[in-house]
Parts: C-alpha cells; structure tokens; sequence
C-alpha cells in the first residue's frame, strides 16, 4: 500500500486528505474511510459498481482485457493442466499442492463426502416438484445443525474442517437434490472414485446396475467446476461475505450465497439462458427479431448469458467453455440446433451496434448451459451445478474474511428519500 493521499473538496467547502490504495494488480483505489468525518458526506455508489468492499489474494479479474487469476494463475493454464481439487487447494490455501499434499487434500475430502442420514430424511421432505436450488439452499442451511463441534468460527481449525466438509459433501448434496426430484434412489459416494467420477456416479447410477464414468463428461465437469470456482466479489460471495461478518456461522453464510446465486441476473443465468435459446428454436423467432426484442427498452427481454458487470471484454471462460461445448458436441454427436443458435446469436451481437457500445459479450453461463443439457443433467440443477463449483470460492472468501485485520461487520449506509420528519396525528 502507499502514503499518497487524494485531495477531496466537497460542496460545502469542506476537505479530507484521503489515502490511496494500490494492490498487486488493478486500478489505484481511495480510501474513503475518512470522508464522512472530515466532510460530512457519504459516498453514493448503488450495485457497489466502483466500491472495493475488501482487500483480496484469492482472485483477480481485469475486465478491459479479459483476464481471470486464481491466486496469480491464469485461468486457461489452470483450465489446461489443474484438477478441480487441485484448484480447491490453491483457493483455500494460496498455493498449488505438491505431490503429497494434493494426495493430502484429496484424502481429507474423501472422509468427508458422506452426509448423516438425517440429511436424506431432511431431503425427502421436499415436495416432489422442488426446485432443486430451494432443496439445496435449505439443506446447506441445515448443515448447521449436525456439526456443533465445528461452528466456532474463531476457531481457524473449525473454519477449515468446514470448508473441507463443504467441499466434500456438496455433490453428495447435489446428487440427493436431483434425485429426490426424479423419485430415485441416494446414492452413497465411492471413494475409489475422484471426485467428479463421483459426483457423475452419485448423479446417474442406481443401485441395480454396475456404473462407469463416462470420460468425456468427467473431462467436461471438471473444466467446466475449474471455471466456476471463484470469481473475486460477485454478488453471491459479496452475500457471504457480508452474512459471515456477523458472525454467522459457514453453512449459514454459505447457505446465504446459495440464495444470491440462484438470482436470474446471476448464477440463475445458465438456466434462463438455456430457456431463452429453446423458447427461440421452439418458436422460430429469427434471430434479428430477438436481437430486437433485447434492444427495446419496454421490453424486460434480456439476452440471459450476455453481458457483465466486470468483463467488458469477452469473459475468458466463455471461450474457453465454447470450444470445449464444440469438442464435446462433436465428440457426442454433432452440434445441436440450440448449439447453432447460440454461435449465431454470438456472431450477430457481435456486429450489432448496441451490444458493442455497451461492450456485451457472452459471458460464462451463455454456453454452460448447453454442455450441461448434452450430459443429461436437467434445466433445474444448473444452477446447482454452479453452486458446487462456487462453494470452494465462497469459503475461501469467508475464511480470508475471518483472517483480516480490518474485518468488521458489514453495514451500509443509503440516502433517506422517505417522508420528512413529523408527528403522529393526535
Ligand atoms: C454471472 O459478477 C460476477 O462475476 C458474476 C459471474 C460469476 O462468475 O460470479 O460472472 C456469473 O452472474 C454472469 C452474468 C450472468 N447474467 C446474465 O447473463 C443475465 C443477463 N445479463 C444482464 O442482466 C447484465 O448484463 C448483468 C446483470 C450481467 C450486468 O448488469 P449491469 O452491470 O448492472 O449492467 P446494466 O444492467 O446496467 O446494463 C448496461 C446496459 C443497459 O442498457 P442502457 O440502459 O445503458 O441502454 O446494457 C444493457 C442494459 O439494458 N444490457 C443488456 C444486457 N445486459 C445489459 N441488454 C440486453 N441483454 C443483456 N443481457
């Protein structure tokens, strides 16, 4: 950090010596900490669009140029050569596990993939027809109520033995989510298996039939949770960290993330995305009238998975996830009409005038979607795919946040627009 300061004169002639920042990577940024003393103004800044909340090692994003750094790693080194376990470690603890403590790490995880019985009890009172995403984001809630001897957050080998229980137990979790909707059995985990081997197997097997690992789709999976693992302060890791600087305990501010993300403007974009793209093939709306109906300022239509509020620029794990949805089509069985559609909606919005102004790309949910569909996981679990992907990005921030010195609960301020001051009328 520096000890150059910025000079703010308000309007009402008031000044303030403000700090500025400088972090490894990124803008400068002024400390404003001091304002309101010396001047008597808050600052004003709705959806946090230039505000850092925090100071952060775990990831850095650019988003002019597109750049994504897990820990100071390119995202596409990470997505070539790392594991999601592998990533999972280098999150949690800031560097890459050599040899032995990656086979740590893993054995650690493996111990904990199993939930209490009670979690399937808790699971199978959800209605038949539950959202998926409701069903998770109660039972990660619930979690809270099996590990007393674990909830002391001061505690930093209480924080990392829930990390590592979240990590393990949510595609078990996941798992129970989907199939308690289609009305199959839970599976338990297999150890001998890695971990997205197992989550295939606790997704798709049952108990009457021997069950292999489909390669390609292990391939894709852990690509595809290597991309999603964190994503600096989100609206869904800014809810956890923000519901974790109460005090709350890990499974309730996780819980709290699982909430933010299911959000259609967020981690519910890959869902909604996937609807638009069929409701388009389904109806035969051109293209052009789509673009069109996206452009309209009194249509609500949006064009769910474009668009960032930090990429302006292509979201790096949109390419990388594209040409990975190609290979896999073509390996599964030939680009689909919703694959097409998607590449054309890209090539035409790249030429439009409006998306470029206002530099929209595809961002990381336009093609996920469309991987998912192609390895027969349902609509309503790709959000939940995306919340077990995140839940390593989640703790990661929640412990950091716990191990900041100038931690502190979260509290905004607002500007008061109600009803000036006045008395009850008697
Ligand atoms: C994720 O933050 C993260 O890092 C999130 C994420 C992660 O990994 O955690 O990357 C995951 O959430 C990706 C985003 C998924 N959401 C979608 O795909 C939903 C569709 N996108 C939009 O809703 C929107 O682009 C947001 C929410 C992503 C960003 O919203 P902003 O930054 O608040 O931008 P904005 O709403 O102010 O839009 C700016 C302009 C507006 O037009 P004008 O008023 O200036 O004329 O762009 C337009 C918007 O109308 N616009 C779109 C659009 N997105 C923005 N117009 C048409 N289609 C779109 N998708």
């Amino acid at each position: 950090m520096t000890d150059r300061t910025s000079s703010i004169t308000t309007h009402n002639g008031k000044t303030s010596e403000l700090p500025v920042l400088s972090g490894t990577h990124g803008p400068d940024v002024i400390d404003v900490r001091g304002l309101y003393k010396d001047t008597g103004n808050f600052t004003y800044d709705p959806g946090y669009a230039t505000t850092a909340s925090c100071k952060s090692a775990i990831t850095f994003i650019d988003g002019d140029e597109g750049v994504l750094l897990y820990r100071g790693y390119p995202i596409e080194q990470l997505a070539e050569h790392s594991t999601y376990l592998e990533v999972c470690h280098l999150l949690m603890y800031g560097e890459l596990p050599n040899k032995q403590e990656g086979q740590e790490f893993n054995e650690i995880i493996k111990q904990h993939t199993m939930v209490h019985e009670n979690i399937r009890d808790f699971i199978n009172g959800f209605r038949y027809d539950a959202h998926p995403m409701a069903m998770l984001v109660g039972t990660i809630g619930a979690l809270s109520s099996f590990y007393h001897d674990s909830l002391d957050i001061t505690n930093p080998k209480h924080r990392e033995i829930s990390a590592q229980r979240l990590i393990a137990k949510m595609p078990t979790i996941a798992s129970y989510c989907y199939n308690h909707s289609r009305g199959l059995p839970f599976m338990y985990p297999d150890n001998n298996l890695s971990y997205v081997e197992n989550f295939t197997r606790l997704m798709f097997a049952v108990p009457a039939e021997e069950f292999e690992p489909n390669p390609v789709a292990v391939k894709a999976l852990e690509l595809i949770m290597i991309l999603h693992a964190d994503h600096e302060q989100n609206a869904s890791t800014s809810t956890v960290r923000l519901a974790g600087s109460s005090g709350a305990n890990p499974f309730a501010s996780i819980a709290a993330g699982v909430a933010s993300l299911w959000g259609p403007a967020h981690g519910g974009a890959n869902e909604a995305c996937v609807n638009m793209l069929d409701a388009i093939v389904n109806s035969g709306e051109t293209i052009e009238k789509t673009i069109a109906r996206a452009k309209d300022k009194n249509d609500p239509f949006r064009l769910m998975g474009f668009g960032h509020r930090v990429y302006k620029n292509f979201d790096p794990r949109a390419k990388i996830i594209q040409k990975m949805c190609h290979d896999l089509l073509s390996e599964l069985g030939g680009d689909t009409p919703m694959f097409n559609l998607a590449r054309e909606l890209e090539e035409a919005t790249l030429a439009d005038e409006y998306f470029i102004e206002r530099k929209l790309y595809p961002n990381v949910d336009f093609y996920s979607g469309i991987i998912f569909r192609a390895l027969d996981i349902p609509m309503n679990m790709f959000t939940v795919m995306f919340a077990m992907s995140r839940t390593v990005g989640w703790i990661s921030h929640w412990m950091e946040m716990h191990e900041d010195p100038e931690g502190r609960i979260g509290r905004p301020r607002q500007i008061y627009t109600g009803a000036a001051k006045r008395d009850y009328p008697t």
